[in-house]
């Protein structure tokens, strides 16, 4: 009997320890459980929110890029695929502000005349620009050429069809006031300006002939919307002497002529003044260029 007292007292005490064990080992998971809650939410908030932030974008430094980013969203004629050449521009001509650099890029007064020259694409185009940097080729011949009234022209004096009926009614109306405009040099081919670009470099020399006059090609001329016109008096080189040219400076755009090279915009047209030329565009765009006083190169490069 005593020895079973003694195993059941032995039992009991056994029981106790892991009694006892069990407890220290809640109490101390509990203590550790609290540490851990406590230790959370006193951390600094400021650390929680460093960790979550990305790591700051560099700032871009180049002022010419900035400017270019503002000009961007406020200049309809800015040209995304024309940025790099924008910032050689803007580089190479510091005193330029970023409008005018863009407007001379789009220009494309950065290229060099004839050698960086495109094709036109469309050449029968009422408004097409021929240039030094876009040029009609040696086998266009333009649609629809008509021969002008002689009461109007020298004989034999083309343009199409639609710019002939537009200068004979421009010139008609300055008759009953008057005056006399006579077109003489409207539609000439490719053959016609090759012959007439050899004279006048024999004459005078290639640099000062590319002042003066279109190279094969690149002669406004072979569109059949441009011609030269004088009074039939004094050499066409003086026209800017004449009543007809002060008519035509007030009215030729309500005939959809424009003066094509005019005084003051020799970089942007590439051309000395010529008060002899003239080139149909239509009303609507020779009424805008007359008004703002710009060029066709202008109105194309900020279209
Ligand atoms: N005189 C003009 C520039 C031409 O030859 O086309
Ligand atoms: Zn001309």
């Amino acid at each position: 009997m005593a020895t079973v007292r003694k195993k059941k007292i032995k039992i009991k005490k056994k029981n106790f320890t892991i009694f006892i064990i069990i407890i220290i080992l809640v109490i101390f998971t509990l203590f550790e459980l609290t540490n851990s809650v406590v230790k959370f939410l006193t951390k600094p908030k400021e650390e929680v929110v460093e960790k979550k932030e990305e790591p700051k974008k560099e700032k871009k430094t180049n002022p010419k890029l900035d400017e270019l980013d503002n000009i961007n969203e406020k200049l309809s004629y800015f040209k995304e695929y024309n940025i790099n050449r924008y910032i050689e521009y803007k580089n190479s001509h510091p005193e330029l502000d970023i409008v005018q650099v863009i407007k001379n890029v789009n220009m494309n007064l950065d290229k060099t005349p004839y050698v960086e020259a495109t094709e036109i694409e469309d050449k029968n185009s009422q408004i097409v620009l021929v240039n030094k940097y876009y040029y009609l080729g040696d086998n266009f011949t333009p649609n629809n050429l008509e021969n002008i009234s002689t009461q109007y022209a020298l004989s034999n004096m083309k343009l199409v069809n639609y710019a002939k009926e537009a200068y004979e009614r421009m010139a008609k109306a300055a008759k009953e006031e008057g005056l006399k405009i006579v077109a003489m040099s409207t539609y000439r081919d490719y053959t016609y300006q090759v012959n007439l670009y050899n004279r006048y470099k024999k004459q005078d020399g290639q640099e000062a002939a590319d002042t003066y006059s279109g190279r094969p090609g690149f002669s406004e001329h072979q569109t059949g919307l441009a011609l030269d016109v004088y009074n039939g008096k004094l050499n066409y080189t003086d026209f800017a002497k004449t009543k007809e040219f002060t008519w035509m400076s007030e009215h030729a755009h309500e005939y959809g002529f424009i003066l094509r090279f005019p005084e003051g915009k020799e970089k942007e047209t590439g051309y000395k003044y010529e008060s002899w030329h003239y080139r149909y565009v239509g009303t609507e765009v020779a009424t805008y260029i007359k008004n703002n006083n710009i060029t066709l190169e202008e109105y194309i490069a900020t279209k």
